[in-house]
């Protein structure tokens, strides 16, 4: 029996940082889907073939008897094979598999890494008929995460599991948010360094001035509240303002950079409603709030400071069964 499952990507809209330590956030799922095949085979064997790995020829095995060894994952592997230990221990599961995930070899960091999480999670269980409602599958593919990466809030999780537009607060029921249009436009401004990294650098700079930086945090959940509101009602116009708002407070937190910097300020120049950064920050994407009318200005604005327009869709399909052949 084979499973094809897909997740999709994420991009974080307000929230970041301070929805590490509980604040609200708002994420919406993108068309940037990681596909996942998992076959049972008869050898006690795991092997895995990633798009990486297959650009550089190399292939990767594991023996189940090693699945549980503490050694050091490999790094374009580690995700799912964390994702497979977490499976075969609760289930205490044995079976030898055949693995292949297929997805872009660029994905800009929105998500790739919850998305092939999920995405091996939910085949993982398909195949082995073990029935998991939405809420399960995201205590099993976080602690999969927490496993790998030792930090993060699980709104990228809940993310690739629910899709849509998500208003998420970690510990809390999950709200979608039923949106017809999400009118932005992002673009990629480059690599960055980590997440983690970046993550520490805020989390020192709390404990120098905790005063100071838990105040931006609540700040910070009061935006992404507020935008909640706003984008129910289709006031995009107030959105952007609490965009660059939220832009500004993660400059104090010193996460933006000149390369997000500039198409942030060309989007606001072309026209925007409100322009800000997405994620950890350091790099990687942000996104403009505009009207169908300045899109494609403020889309050329952004081209020309230097950053890349992404032509992924928003607001999309959450973790789904793609193929079952018996
Ligand atoms: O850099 P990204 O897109 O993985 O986003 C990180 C967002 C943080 O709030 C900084 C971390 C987290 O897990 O919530």
């Amino acid at each position: 029996m084979k499973i094809k499952t897909s997740a999709p990507g994420k991009l974080m809209l307000f929230g970041e940082h301070a929805v590490i330590h509980q604040h609200p956030c708002l994420v919406t799922a993108v068309d940037l889907r990681i596909q996942v095949s998992i076959e049972k085979i008869e050898t006690p064997m795991i092997f895995i073939e990633t798009p990486r790995l297959h650009e550089r020829g190399q292939d990767y095995s594991l023996s189940i008897n090693d699945l549980f060894n503490d050694q050091q994952l490999h790094p374009q592997t580690k995700f799912i094979v964390a994702s497979i230990r977490k499976v075969f221990s609760k289930y205490n599961l044995h079976h030898g598999l055949r693995i292949q995930t297929s997805g872009p070899l660029n994905s800009y960091g929105l998500g790739s890494s919850s998305a092939v999480t999920v995405a091996t999670i939910y085949a993982l269980i398909n195949l082995f008929e073990i029935v998991l409602n939405k809420q399960r599958l995201f205590d099993l593919a976080y602690s999969a995460v927490l496993e790998v990466q030792h930090l993060g809030s699980g709104f990228d999780v809940a993310s690739a599991i629910y899709g849509e537009t998500l208003f998420y607060t970690p510990g809390q029921e999950v709200e979608i948010l039923p949106l017809e249009q999400l009118p932005i436009v992002m673009a990629y401004s480059g690599a960055k360094v980590s997440t983690t990294r970046l993550v520490e650098e805020v989390e020192q700079l709390r404990s120098q001035f905790p005063e100071i930086i838990d105040p931006v945090f609540k700040s910070i959940g009061n935006i992404a509240t507020s935008a909640r509101y706003a984008i129910l009602q289709n006031n995009w116009s107030t959105a952007g303002k609490l965009a660059n708002i939220n832009q500004g407070l993660l400059e104090s937190l010193g996460v933006s950079t000149p390369s997000l910097q500039k198409p942030i300020m060309a989007a606001r120049k072309s026209g925007s409603f409100g322009a800000k950064l997405s994620g950890a920050g350091g790099g990687d994407c942000m996104f403009a709030i505009i009207s169908q009318e300045t899109r494609s200005k403020v889309e050329a604005a952004i081209e020309n400071s230097g950053a890349q327009v992404l032509h992924f869709a928003a607001n999309v399909e959450g973790v789904r069964l793609e193929i079952e052949h018996l």
